[in-house]
Parts: structure tokens; C-alpha cells; sequence
């Protein structure tokens, strides 16, 4: 069967879409962390400040990017594939794409939320998006400073664990989870569970 490129969702892979928000959010994923790990490993050094200058510019443009999937995923819900495997293998991916989205939403929210209490304003891409002044509320910079790191790095070692589990779902397990997500409809067979 000759594959579609649907900008919607099939049983069969997932559409223009999903894939553009997938690659283009795994992409600035990729560069967050460099910024955040770079802050541990190299502070104060001049690839540190050059990453460390687009962290809140990336992070909110992934807050916004990921309101905008959670959006099309919910519209696309019925038409998306199911997961391949063992019903075993099938809830425990379902249980950590849940994981992964709440922490997606919940990292960039607490940061955003400190930043609103904070007094300091917030520019994003040279626009100021919170207006700086007023009082610092502690009750909203109080849950961002507690919570915000240790939840980004608790996302970062399931962003890790995802990419292994689609890794062996494609080359271990050869099913068809992996091109679904890479070239969309796929024609190969589900492998048996
Ligand atoms: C999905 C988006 C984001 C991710 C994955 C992320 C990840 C992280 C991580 C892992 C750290 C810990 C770095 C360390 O241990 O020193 C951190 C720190 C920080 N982030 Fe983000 N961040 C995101 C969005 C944002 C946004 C939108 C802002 C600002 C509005 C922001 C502001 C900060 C600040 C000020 C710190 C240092 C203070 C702290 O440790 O909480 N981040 N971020």
C-alpha cells in the first residue's frame, strides 16, 4: 500500500502535524538541556552564557509548543495508533507518554508562574511578555523555586528512557512504532505481541 502524508493522524502512523511539533519540540528539547546542563558542568564559561541567554526564550516557546500539542493530540485521539506490544508493554506506554506530557506542561508552567510573582518581569525573543515591578508574591515563586530543577531533570531522564524504548520497539522488537513517528504511515506489519 503506497504511504499517505495526512496532515491528521492514522491508525496506521502519525500526520505532518504531529511529526513537525514531535522533531521540532525534540529539537529544542535537546538545546534546553544543553543550557541547563551546561549551567552545571561549565558555569560561567562563554558557551554556558550563550546557551544560558535562551533558556527562558526556549523554555517558553516549548510551554507554548506543548499546549498546542497536548491540543492536537487530544482532537487526533480516536485516529491515533495504538501502542505495539504486550498489554504489559502497551500501559506502560501509556503510562509514560501521560508522564512525559504532565511534565512538559509542568516544568515550563512552575517557571513561568516564579517568574509572574517575581517582580523581574519576563522577556521572551525581545518581547516583554510579563511587564516587570510590583511585589515579589512568594506564593507563586515558591513552588517554581522548589520544584522547577529537579522536575526538569526528572523529564530529562524520561525524555532518555523514551528514546530507548522507541529505539528497541524499531530495531530490537522490529515494530512499526518508530517509523510511524519518523515517516508516518507505515505498511509494515504489527509484530506479534
Ligand atoms: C520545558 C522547558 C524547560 C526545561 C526543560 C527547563 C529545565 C531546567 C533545568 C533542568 C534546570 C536546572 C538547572 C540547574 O540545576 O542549575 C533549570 C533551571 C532554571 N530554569 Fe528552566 N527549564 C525550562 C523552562 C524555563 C523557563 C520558561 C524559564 C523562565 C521563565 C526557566 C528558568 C529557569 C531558571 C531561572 C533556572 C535556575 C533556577 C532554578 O534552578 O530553578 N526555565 N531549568
Amino acid at each position: 500500500m503506497a504511504r499517505m502524508s495526512t496532515l491528521q493522524d492514522t491508525p496506521t502512523g502519525y500526520g505532518t502535524v504531529t511529526r513537525a511539533l514531535h522533531w521540532g519540540m525534540a529539537a529544542l528539547f535537546a538545546w534546553q538541556f544543553a543550557s541547563a546542563i551546561l549551567r552545571v558542568v561549565a558555569e560561567d564559561t562563554a558557551i554556558e552564557k550563550f546557551f544560558w541567554s535562551t533558556h527562558y526564550s526556549v523554555g517558553f516557546t516549548l510551554w507554548v509548543l506543548v499546549l498546542l500539542r497536548g491540543a492536537w493530540g487530544l482532537a487526533n485521539l480516536r485516529r491515533r495508533p495504538r501502542p505495539e506490544g504486550s498489554a504489559a508493554v502497551a500501559r506502560a506506554a501509556r503510562l509514560g507518554h501521560l508522564a512525559l506530557y504532565l511534565l512538559m506542561i509542568a516544568v515550563p508552567s512552575l517557571a513561568l508562574l516564579r517568574s509572574a510573582g517575581s517582580g523581574r518581569g519576563l522577556t521572551v525573543w525581545g518581547v516583554e511578555v510579563i511587564a516587570r515591578g510590583g511585589e515579589q508574591v512568594r506564593a507563586l515563586t515558591a513552588p517554581g523555586s522548589a520544584l522547577h530543577a529537579p522536575l526538569g531533570w526528572a523529564l530529562l531522564v524520561l525524555i532518555v528512557g523514551h528514546v530507548a524504548m522507541a529505539l528497541w520497539h524499531g530495531h530490537v522488537r522490529g515494530d512499526a512504532t518508530l517509523t510511524r513517528m519518523t515517516r508516518g504511515s507505515s505498511d509494515r506489519p504489527a509484530a506479534q505481541a
